[in-house]
């Protein structure tokens, strides 16, 4: 017994938030005597939409950073990326749902499906952010070697990702360390919220430019706050995800 690509479509109908987008193959209508009831157990659940994300924990001490105060860390963590998981669940779930409505005009589902990039784009930037945080802020190991090589010395690297990110100073956004997988080249690159970013740039050092990531401790002055990021860059991390990058290439 078949599954017919009606049927199926009613099952995701029937489902609401959740609901099974179906993993069928491109077969023509089949025998139609399959009950609804049965294509349920059939098709699998769209994990695209399942809106399962959890908020990953910290990955070093809130106390113990310097010149970022614990409490703004935890509010960071909290409110900001913790709210980004979440809004990025009830989008999927809202998707899946609005997959469902017939009627419903393109551009509302747009609407929504910006939503998803935004979402995405804050839960993933978020988690390289903390996670290159809690280091002694001394760089070394096979990063350098890849930063000498595309800016002559550290300093000059250091120099141009700080003019980056106080280029952001007082808006939102985030300056990225990345690896472009395309180019092969290795950039500072500016973005001005989640959703910007440079096509194939693989993230090695991520800093939160948002207003949200300092104003607590210093304020307007987000030139203080990007020197007191630097001196926790956990470059181990850092390291790791040169690794992973050549592995993934
Ligand atoms: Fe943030």
């Amino acid at each position: 017994m078949g599954v017919s690509r009606r049927q199926a479509m009613k099952v995701i109908a029937a489902g609401g938030a959740g609901a099974a987008l179906t993993s069928l193959t491109g077969r023509d209508e089949v025998e139609a005597s399959t009950t609804e009831e049965q294509a349920a157990t059939i098709i699998p659940p769209a994990r695209a939409f399942s809106g399962q994300h959890a908020p990953k924990p910290l990955p070093f001490d809130p106390t113990k950073l310097k010149g970022i105060s614990e409490k703004l860390i935890k509010s960071h963590w909290e409110n900001n990326y913790g709210g980004a998981v979440k809004a990025l669940n009830a989008v999927e779930q809202r998707l899946a749902s609005m997959l469902t409505e017939k009627d419903l005009p393109p551009y509302l589902y747009g609407d929504v499906k910006r939503e998803e990039l935004v979402r995405t784009g804050s839960v993933v930037l978020h988690e390289y952010y903390f996670g290159n945080l809690g280091g002694d802020g001394k760089a070394s190991g096979k990063v350098v070697d890849l930063i000498k090589q595309w800016f002559g010395s550290y300093e000059q690297w250091e120099a141009e990702f700080k003019k980056t990110a106080n280029a952001l100073g007082g808006g939102s956004g985030w300056t990225i360390l990345s690896y472009n997988l395309h180019t092969g080249e290795v950039h500072n690159y500016w973005a001005w919220d989640h959703m910007h970013n440079a096509p194939m740039g693989y993230p090695l050092l991520v800093l939160d430019m948002y207003e949200h990531a300092y104003h607590m401790d210093y304020g307007a002055a987000a030139a203080k706050y990007v020197d007191a990021f630097m001196q926790n860059v956990n470059w181990d991390e850092v390291n790791r995800r040169v690794e992973e990058m050549r592995i993934r290439r």
